[in-house]
């Protein structure tokens, strides 16, 4: 048989990624306020089992131990990010010393080691007193954003010089106020536009303030982008797809990178938009230093007049595998297309695929092992999607698999593995190395692997 050896460019980072909430627990210790994650959780009936995140994996105390494993998986590159409420606990007012000690430690732990931390402002745990006064559906919000931005950028600026302003806005703004399925549970459009639209701001506020801090930093903000086509040849289906792609993907995309809000989308929402003041395109448009992508899957769509928010809906082919989870599609070509699209579409600015991973029924084996053939047999697809887009000249840099280990998967709360690395939740959260680790540990080592 012919093997081929897929070979990345010199310095490609391969990585792995996390979020505060998922990981971290110690919900409530050194001082740390409630997040709206928090109190989302502990509502009734917001997440599968009743779950919450107060203890998760217990990174808060093991920071030490899960640095270790990932020098041992050869990983050189770690994406996480940081819990704001730690650091103000109300929002405003003081920053509390003993939350910048956490991650002064753990950032330690990881340089010392090897590994290169990526650090995500804002992965979604929102503090809660700031809910309270309107979050981010208010434009204040965003001013809050940069003071904590400043805070945690300023003393971290000598060792951390890979800034990620915020996780996936889309996710935030459409599930957390729309759809009301993540924190802070809400379900009104009007006010999921206002949040999308103040993070952005806040994004394109905090570019200045992070510069100022950290010489030499590379900034970046984090956009989850699928592929959508339409289901069939229908006009309405074509419509629809067209509208899914506009207020998904290019929502975000187009301001972020000077078009401004896609036109049609603004007269669909028309008066649901929120204000947008002169001056606050140009802000959003500020320069960024590279693009994270968190790619997931394909979505097909159909035209369906009962949904009131994009008159769209998702339509799911059978015989496609897919992710155990929100029927996600497996369609690697899709994060090639991607970046092609994003290439044309923008420019080619250097991109980091910030996320990337399935989630599988992983069991622990009569071997002790977990073996997962299915997420090895999706990474290397996608990896190869990414070998693709290079050698045509797509300026991608570094890749993060979606997760380092199982985690609190938000409304799923632990019924969803996603690691790399099991997390024994029957014995004392021990992490063990799946079959997928060992294999992302061999491409880390070769920048590379091998194709039949
Ligand atoms: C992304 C989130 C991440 C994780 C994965 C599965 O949308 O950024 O925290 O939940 O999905």
């Amino acid at each position: 048989m012919y093997t081929e050896f897929l070979s990345f460019p010199a310095g490609f980072a391969w990585g792995a990624a996390t979020a505060s909430y998922q990981i971290e627990g110690a919900a409530n210790e050194d001082g740390k306020g409630k997040s709206i994650w928090d109190v989302f959780s502990h509502a009734e009936g917001t997440v599968a089992d009743g779950e919450n995140g107060d203890i998760a994996c217990d990174h808060y105390h093991r920071y030490r131990e899960d640095a270790d494993l990932m020098r041992g998986l050869g990983i050189k590159h770690y994406r996480c990010s940081i819990s704001w409420p730690r650091i103000f606990p109300e929002g405003r007012g003081a920053a509390n010393r003993k939350g910048l000690d956490f991650y002064d430690r753990l950032f330690d732990a990881c340089l010392e080691r090897g590994i290169t931390p990526w650090v995500t402002l804002f992965h979604w745990d929102l503090p809660a007193a700031l809910q309270e006064a309107g979050g981010f559906a208010g434009r204040d919000c965003a001013g809050r954003f940069c003071e904590y931005a400043d805070t945690v950028t300023g003393f971290f600026a000598d060792r951390i010089k890979n800034w990620i302003t915020f996780n996936e806005p889309w996710v935030y703004s459409f599930c957390g106020h729309l759809y009301g399925v993540h924190a802070p549970g809400l379900k009104d459009l009007p006010s999921a536009l206002a949040a999308a639209h103040h993070i952005l701001l806040a994004h394109g506020e905090s570019l200045a303030v992070i510069r100022n801090n950290v010489p030499g930093a590379k900034i970046g903000i984090v956009n989850n982008l699928a592929w959508i086509e339409n289901a069939t040849n229908a006009p309405e289906d074509i419509e629809a797809a067209k509208r899914w792609d506009l207020a998904f993907n290019r929502w975000f995309m187009d301001p972020l990178f000077g078009k401004g809000y896609p036109e049609e989308m603004v007269s669909w929402y028309g008066g649901n938009m929120p204000e947008v003041k002169s001056g606050d395109l140009s802000v959003i448009a500020g320069a960024t230093d590279f693009l994270g992508i968190n790619y997931y899957t394909r979505r097909l769509v159909a035209g369906d007049p009962e949904d009131r928010h994009i008159g769209a809906k998702q339509v799911y082919r059978p015989h496609i595998k897919r992710a155990e989870f929100e029927e996600w599609e497996w369609y690697p070509e899709g994060l090639y297309k991607t970046l092609r699209d994003v290439k044309e579409r923008y420019g080619n600015i250097p991109v980091y695929i910030t996320e990337n991973g399935t989630t599988c029924d992983d069991r622990i084996s009569a071997d002790g092992c977990i073996h997962d053939p299915d997420r090895v047999e999706f990474l290397r697809r996608h990896f190869a999607a990414v070998w693709q887009a290079i050698k045509e000249d797509c300026d991608v840099r570094g890749y993060f698999v979606w997760s380092l280990y199982d985690n609190f998967e938000w409304g799923f709360g632990f019924t969803k593995r996603f690691g790399v690395v099991y997390l024994d939740r029957e014995n004392n959260l021990r992490r063990i190395v799946k079959d997928s680790g060992h294999f992302i540990a061999d491409v880390c080592t070769n920048n590379g692997f091998s194709v039949d």
